[in-house]
């Protein structure tokens, strides 16, 4: 049986220790839960975290009516709290549940509750450099009923999690030309689990050939990039920043937004359109600087050393005078409040 860590056992633990530990392995003390019943939200509370008890007749675990969100909290430099975009994650979590037909979550409730929980958890908040809260809010189908059908019924959930570095490496991406993560008209676009279950099996093969993660391309001609498995991707070449548009398959990232718009405020090039992996190839084997890079609230601003593409290896710049890393500093620089912060995307606890 796993060995489930107790809270005093958390507490005896260095919090440099979580950091030795795999990402999301070690919640914090405490959890938010809400009931959705007879069409309406109740019992919203907060409580020391505990496992859940389900019928295992219970709808999500057979038809993945589930969605989720990933946040960061951050410890700013002035010893403040904030939680980053807020409302652009709200705006997401709405999106992803109208998909999946699951009801709305008040703003009032969603924000209230992460504030509340963000707050209790404090003393989890990681003071290093790298080191943020992860905030994991998501809902699942309670109906207890193994039919094929709608849940009535719903459990929506915030637990809280010490977050380092997603990637402590430059990735290698294989480019994936045969399995697809979304098609138009799919889910694509919105955060449910499905998503990423049914992305395990060509990203297990990519990892057996030595890539860290799959670069998905569209599902109609295998000739678009995508994304790549746990973040949006960007491309720097040429001077300008080349990241797929939001096609309609592809998430619309909180952070693949702030990006962009700090890029825009530096007066870099965007160009947000398709990106056919010819023109990449191209691009190589014409010796251009090319960055590339994931963007994501876990991952945040990855650098991918290595693009496999069929048999060949192209390699990208990572040096340190990179781009990527102008654009990593900036977000860094928002997120710990070392500049103004126009766009008010901190809410502070
Ligand atoms: C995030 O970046 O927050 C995600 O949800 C991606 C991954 C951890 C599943």
């Amino acid at each position: 049986m796993q060995h489930i860590i107790s809270i005093t056992e958390k507490m005896e633990r260095n919090i440099m220790d979580i950091k030795l530990e795999p990402f999301g392995k070690i919640p914090t003390e405490h959890m938010f839960t809400a009931e959705y019943k007879n069409g309406e939200w109740q019992n919203a509370q907060v409580t020391p975290f505990h496992n859940l008890t389900l019928s295992p007749l219970t709808l999500c675990l057979h038809y993945g009516q589930t969605v989720f969100e990933g946040m960061k909290a951050f410890l700013m430099n002035d010893g403040n709290i904030s939680v980053f975009r807020l409302d652009k994650h709200y705006d997401r979590f709405s999106k992803s549940l109208h998909r999946m037909c699951m009801p709305k979550v008040p703003n009032e409730l969603f924000t209230n509750a992460i504030k509340q929980l963000v707050k209790i958890e404090t003393k989890w908040i990681p003071s290093s450099p790298d080191g943020s809260l992860y905030i994991r809010p998501f809902m699942i189908a309670t109906e207890s009923r193994i039919g094929v059908k709608v849940s009535e019924e719903y459990l929506f959930i915030i637990v809280c999690s010490p977050a380092y570095q997603y990637y402590s490496k430059a990735l290698k991406v294989k480019l994936e030309t045969t399995y697809v993560r979304a098609s138009l008209g799919g889910t694509g676009t919105v955060k449910c689990g499905g998503n990423y279950g049914g992305a395990f099996f060509p990203t297990q093969l990519a990892n057996d050939q030595g890539y860290d993660q799959v670069l998905w391309t569209d599902s109609q001609h295998h000739g678009f990039i995508e994304e790549s498995g746990t973040m949006n991707v960007m491309f720097f070449i040429d001077n300008v920043l080349m990241t797929p548009e939001l096609s309609g398959t592809i998430l619309d990232g909180v952070t693949r937004d702030s990006v962009l718009t700090i890029a825009k405020e530096k007066d870099i090039n965007i160009s947000e359109k398709q990106i056919n992996y010819h023109e990449l190839i191209h691009s190589f084997e014409n010796g251009k600087h090319i960055e590339a890079f994931g963007v994501g609230t876990a991952a945040g601003v990855a650098p991918i050393e290595v693009i496999g593409i069929g048999l060949k290896e192209y390699k990208c710049y990572i040096e340190k005078d990179a781009m990527m890393f102008q654009l990593q500093k900036a977000l860094y620089d928002i997120n710990r409040g070392l500049v103004f912060d126009v766009h008010h995307w901190n809410s502070i606890i």
